[in-house]
């Protein structure tokens, strides 16, 4: 492979050592640009997915770069030739969302990190939808693997290629997409090319990702199944809204997981918000934006207390009890209290209490 490539100025750059390999492309360290990244396509992109670089990377604003890996300069074979990828903003020591919301990940690898920290993440995520949505952008292929956050709750977005992405009127359209994520209304529909998402399809999996982040991994279309023919396939869970942890969930087929995270954890206000986007009437675009999950997830972070037992256990003040310690009274700790004596000698977890970056929103 060719090691020296052109900017659309004409600059040279010559790229480095593999960081990450996905399905279109391929992401490498930069020599003398430590904080960019190329990322090189397995295959010549089309005519039109190279209009779509170009517009990207001529429109890369600083509200954007605050969120996403913006493409910044397109990569060029030869001076003027067609692109063959893309300069972007490096992303260094943030993990993928999954990384945090899996109880297992979080505990190895973010032992301070309580509820809260989750509620940051989760409000950070709603900033980032947020900003692409205010400058006419779509995520699209919303998934657990773009989502990069950091110790200080920081999140970045990449593969923001795939986007959906307004160029004045102009859509280039997002191709791709993860069944587990996709809108009930959106199942049946493959391949996506040509089919223009809206904000609404992204708000299903906007709300699928704060689900996730704030029940411990959980799916919502996932539970006990109460009857024949539900539970066999996500897919099929999913396009008839069999919601597990909805009111009315024993009509659609499902009661939660056994010693899960309970639903009254959450205010009305935000268990009301999950229902409308994980049921029938979201799917005509009543789902709540991104801006109404940014308030009301501020709101919910003011109202927090703490349990007696362990610094560790922050609820909502709506709640009588600690529903943390309920659940370790049925064998499941969330979330472990290490200690003080354990932040003074390991230096490492003094950091993760730096967290909590709130991302402003244009
Ligand atoms: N901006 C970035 N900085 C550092 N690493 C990145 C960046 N973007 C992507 N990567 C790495 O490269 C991998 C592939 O990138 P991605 O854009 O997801 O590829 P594809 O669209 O081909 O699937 C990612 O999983 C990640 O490990
Ligand atoms: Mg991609």
């Amino acid at each position: 492979m060719a090691r020296t490539f052109y900017t659309s100025k004409g600059t040279s750059v010559e790229v480095g050592r593999e960081l990450g390999k996905g399905g279109e492309g391929s992401v490498f360290d930069v020599l003398n640009r430590g904080n960019q990244v190329a990322k090189l396509y397995h295959k010549a992109p089309a005519p039109k997915k190279q209009s779509k670089l170009s517009f990207m990377a001529s429109n890369a604003g600083a509200q954007l770069l605050e969120y996403v890996a913006w493409p910044q300069e397109t990569l060029h074979l030869s001076r003027g030739g067609p692109v063959v990828g893309f300069l972007m903003p490096k992303v260094s020591g943030k993990d993928p969302v999954h990384m945090v919301y899996s109880p297992a990940h979080r505990r190895q690898d973010y032992p301070r990190a309580a509820w809260d920290f989750l509620l940051y993440v989760a409000r950070n995520i709603a900033a980032s939808f947020e900003t692409l949505h205010a400058h006419g952008h779509i995520v699209g292929d919303v998934n657990q693997n773009s989502f990069m956050v950091g110790r200080d709750s920081k999140v970045i977005l990449i593969d923001s290629d795939s986007f959906q992405v307004n160029a004045r009127g102009t859509i280039h359209y997002c191709e791709v997409g993860v069944s587990h994520f996709t809108p009930p209304e959106l199942q049946s529909l493959s391949p996506f090319d040509g089919f223009t998402r809206t904000a609404n399809h992204d708000n299903f999996g906007l709300a699928l990702l704060i689900f996730h982040i704030l029940f411990g991994g959980r799916h919502p279309y996932s539970g006990v199944p109460l009857r024949n023919g539900v539970g066999d396939a996500l897919e099929a869970d999913i396009k008839n809204f069999r919601y597990a942890y909805a009111r009315d969930n024993q009509s659609r087929g499902f009661s939660p997981p056994p010693r899960s995270i309970p639903v009254s954890i959450l205010p009305d206000t935000i268990e009301s918000m999950f229902h409308l986007a994980f049921t029938e009437r979201g799917t005509s675009g009543d789902r709540p934006t991104a801006q109404q999950w940014l308030s009301s997830l501020d709101n919910l972070r003011s109202r927090l207390t703490k349990c007696t037992t362990s610094g560790m256990h922050l609820y909502p003040n709506h709640l009588g009890s600690c529903p943390w310690c309920a659940l370790e009274k049925q064998g499941v700790a969330y979330f472990i209290d290490l200690g003080t004596s354990f932040s003074q000698t390991a230096s490492g977890f003094v950091l993760a209490q730096v967290w909590a970056v709130i991302q402003t929103v244009p």
